[in-house]
């Protein structure tokens, strides 16, 4: 089986190189063309696609023309364009069968390139006496393919669609059946690179070591012979590429000429003789084991008068020259091949080695000795396996427009976020405009707080927090040192969540007593703030009827209730004095250390922002004086089929799950209720076409909500090693996959998350916009108070969010405050302000 490389972009931006298996049942025409030292050659290669590793090809050469590899890079393409077009003309001739539609090209590239794509690379170095300088930097996969449009075919077109080294197609063509190839060397003509399979764990990486430039850092100055020098100052590159001057046969033939002028000063050759011809640049080239009798014919050639001695000397020294680059190559292997035995983890290394060129004999010996590679001479240089990489290449550039056409509805433009940035505004308006405000699906609904903390509250409060993944009960001490809390979480199980109102504040009455308890509070009547994570229509502090229910709860008897004389009645005894919002609560909290903090954002299971909105503008509340603190229900928007046209088909299907289909549909684009089921959404479509798991669904697959968003933060953390984690999860699901279906499924969780933050984005860029506008401000400064679980526990969701919001209101200063220990502690400092002036009242 052989196999093909996949080099793709990963999260963070780096190179990685990925193999792919390249099945045997590829199949089709793939042209190669390869751009060599002196000559260009082409290749046509049929695959059978039946398994049949000998494929049919039919090739040419052409010589490339003088000074060509040091002039204009456009001349060099043209003439490699042109070469595959005479090629390609010729064989359709005598083989019209293979006129078809399209060609895919396979272009063979031995240079130093960054490639980010197997149908991307970027020119870093030119090196065996190649200098068209204006090449460097460019993509050349660009280059060739324009170089190509600009040929009149006529009778097909080509597309190029993968470069690679010429290492990677040696690789490909000595795999076997029984053991795939997984290091390749080029050791013969000028080269020297290397390809291997990196670390196991990180999936099937090809990496082209480039250890031709080893030794460039000065690392291999101990080893460097005064020939050495010599011939790197005559190279058109010095102080580079010094592994590969010692090692390339380009070279070799100029390492024995110095060696040779100078033995000559040192008298112990040639003794008598006019060298002057020694002293030309390039006199030599290196061929494998040449009697005397051959040597002597050489060096009479170059006019040289040699004595049978001088014979001797030479063949020696051509032979310690080849011998140490012998040497070098297998120790370079041997670190390669202890280094993949070490990483696997294995006693024994077995593995086939792919070689090209002609200085590869003898390294067995020299080899690491745990390690059993088998040496296998590639018997068609690069072509064959590159047709295949070719053939990979087309077959991931289909699964990548499909893969595309799935994930496009989920990637916003600017444009679009822009869009949802005016809708949102335009939602606020119409949230704060008495005509409008019940008709908005953006309730802007007042909270009765009127100022952040100004750090003179003072008190002991008992604290409630319900909503969030956790119900906890608080008692907080605020004096004039800070502020002192003690905690508990309690569970509230889905029973109850779903069951009657009743039960529920029984329930919460049942975990503050058994709190007070554990805490010595009994005796104690203190005030209590409430912190209650739902929509409520607030009267004041201490009246908030509730809207509706949202993140799963569904509790009987509650809606257009006042939630404060639920929880009265419930419990006579309670001192009920406030009710905020979870991001009142947070604004609160990190208000108290940030006097800047005049918005509060969550986003965790689900999302919802309150900000400071100046009284005249809200015509829902009497008076024009002043501010108040709005929470703005932002979950809801769209409710009113504003965004109808973001919803995707996964969209769709998840809200239509869930227990308020139609309600929240902002909330469920963004928040941690929801993200993990619309990736499972994505995971079985893609299924379902073939991208992913061989098509195979799993049971555990189909069970709702069984993708838990935490997922989402696991996979998008990993990369190289952490791919382990991810197997670990789809393990889990009962699900078998590849490397790819791993790397596939990280797209597919990154695409969904950076959608969350980006319309979370899109809906704060509104939120301080108008902030700015309202105070009259070219540039505002101003700090939101942040929590949820998706926030704070998501490896790249704050980044994205704030990264957006950047782009989108570019006349806001924001910093974001992550709160530190919830929305309790502003509960209690709400209710410190409120029962001071209750207190003033009596
Ligand atoms: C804070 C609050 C909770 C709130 C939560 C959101 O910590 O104290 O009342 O609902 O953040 O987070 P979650 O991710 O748990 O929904
Ligand atoms: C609720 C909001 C709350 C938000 C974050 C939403 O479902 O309607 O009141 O602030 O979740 O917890």
């Amino acid at each position: 089986m052989g196999q093909g490389a996949d080099f793709r972009r990963s999260a963070a931006g780096k190179i990685s190189a990925s193999y792919c298996l390249c099945s045997p049942t590829e199949k089709g025409n793939f042209l190669v063309v390869e751009l060599c030292q002196s000559q260009v050659r082409t290749l046509l290669v049929t695959l059978y696609g039946d398994g049949n590793m000998s494929p049919s090809m039919v090739y040419k050469i052409f010589n490339l023309p003088e000074g060509i590899t040091q002039g204009k890079g456009e001349a060099l393409f043209d003439f490699i364009a042109q070469c595959l077009s005479h090629f390609l003309a010729e064989t359709i001739r005598s083989d019209p069968s293979k006129a078809e539609e399209r060609l895919p090209v396979g272009f063979v590239f031995p240079f130093t390139c960054r490639q980010t794509q197997l149908d991307k690379a970027e020119l870093l170095s030119w090196s065996k006496g190649f200098n068209c300088n204006d090449v460097l930097g460019k993509d050349v996969v660009e280059l060739l393919q324009s170089a190509i449009n600009k040929q009149e075919v006529g009778l097909c077109h080509m597309d190029v669609v993968a470069l690679m080294n010429d290492t990677v197609g040696t690789m490909m063509t000595c795999s076997t059946e029984a053991r795939p190839c997984e290091v390749a060397m080029i050791v013969g003509e000028t080269w020297a690179y290397l390809v291997e399979t990196a670390d196991e764990t990180s999936g099937r990486m090809c990496v082209n070591t480039e250890w031709g430039c080893f030794g460039d850092d000065g690392t291999l100055n101990d080893i460097i012979t005064p020939y050495d020098e010599c011939v790197d100052v005559e190279s058109s590159n010095p102080g580079e590429k010094r592994f590969e001057k010692m090692v390339g046969t380009l070279y070799l033939g100029e390492i024995v000429r110095h060696a040779l002028i100078g033995l000559t000063a040192e008298k112990a050759i040639f003794t008598g003789t006019d060298i002057g011809v020694l002293r030309e640049k390039g006199v030599f080239t290196m061929h494998n084991e040449e009697g005397t009798t051959e040597v002597k014919r050489i060096l009479e050639v170059l006019g040289l008068q040699p004595s049978e001695r001088d014979c001797g000397r030479v063949q020696q020294i051509c032979r310690a020259v080849v011998g140490r680059a012998a040497t070098l190559h297998a120790t370079g292997l041997a670190a390669i091949l202890s280094y993949m035995c070490q990483t696997r983890d294995m006693e024994t290394l077995m593995v086939n080695v792919g070689m090209d060129g002609e200085l590869y004999k003898g390294y067995r010996r020299l080899l690491s000795p745990e390690c059993m590679a088998t040496l296998l001479p590639s018997r068609d240089g690069s072509g064959r396996g590159a047709a295949m990489v070719t053939a990979v290449a087309l077959r991931l550039a289909a699964l990548r427009r499909e893969v595309n056409e799935v994930l496009a509805p989920l990637r916003l433009s600017r444009a679009d976020l822009e869009k949802v940035q005016a809708l949102m505004r335009e939602e606020m308006e119409r949230g704060l405009g008495k005509e409008t405000n019940a008709t908005a699906s953006v309730r802007m609904l007042p909270t009765y707080v009127s100022h952040t903390p100004d750090g003179t509250e003072r008190g002991d409060f008992l604290a409630l927090d319900l909503g969030g993944t956790n119900f906890r009960v608080l008692v907080v001490r605020v004096t004039e040192e800070g502020i002192t809390m003690a905690s508990e979480i309690y569970v509230i199980p889905v029973s109850i969540m779903q069951g009657t109102g009743e039960a529920l504040f029984d329930h919460i009455i049942d975990c503050i007593i058994d709190f007070q308890t554990k805490q010595n509070l009994v005796t104690d009547m203190l005030p209590l703030g409430f912190t209650f994570s739902f929509p409520c229509q607030q009267m004041g502090l201490d009246k908030a009827l509730l809207l509706t229910w949202t993140k799963g709860f569904s509790a009987s008897g509650c809606v257009g209730q006042d939630v404060v004389q639920l929880l009265r009645d419930a419990a006579r005894r309670m001192q009920v004095v406030a009710l905020v919002n979870d991001t009142v609560g947070t604004m609160m909290a990190c208000g108290y250390d940030d006097p800047k903090c005049e918005i509060g954002l969550i986003v965790g299971t689900g999302t919802n922002a309150c900000y400071m909105e100046e009284m005249r503008n809200m015509g829902t509340v009497e008076g024009d004086q002043g501010r108040m603190c709005i929470n703005m229900e932002w979950g809801a928007f769209g409710d009113n089929g504003c965004l109808d046209h973001l919803f995707t088909h996964f969209d769709q299907v998840v809200d239509q799950s869930t227990i308020n289909p139609g309600k929240q549909r902002f909330e469920k684009l963004i928040s941690g209720m929801y993200l993990g089921e619309i990736v499972r959404q994505i995971l079985m479509a893609m299924t379902e076409k073939h991208l992913l798991f061989q098509g195979k669904l799993s049971s555990k697959l189909q069970t709702k909500n069984i993708f838990q968003t935490k997922f989402l933060s696991t996979i998008e953390l990993s990369n190289g090693l952490a791919l382990r984690q991810i197997q670990a999860i789809l393990n889990e699901l009962e699900i078998e996959a590849s490397f790819e279906d791993s790397v596939l499924l990280r797209e597919v969780c990154q695409t969904v998350s950076l959608r969350a933050a980006q319309l979370c984005a899109a809906g704060l860029a509104a939120v301080v916009e108008k902030m700015r506008e309202n105070q009259g401000l070219e540039q505002l400064s101003v700090t939101v108070g942040v929590d949820g679980t998706l926030y704070k526990l998501h490896p790249c969701f704050s980044t994205n969010l704030q990264n957006t919001l950047k782009d989108l209101a570019p006349n806001c200063n924001v910093s974001f405050m992550p709160s530190e220990d919830g929305s309790g502690k502003g509960a209690a400092l709400v209710a410190a302000v409120a029962s001071r002036a209750a207190n003033a009242m009596e």
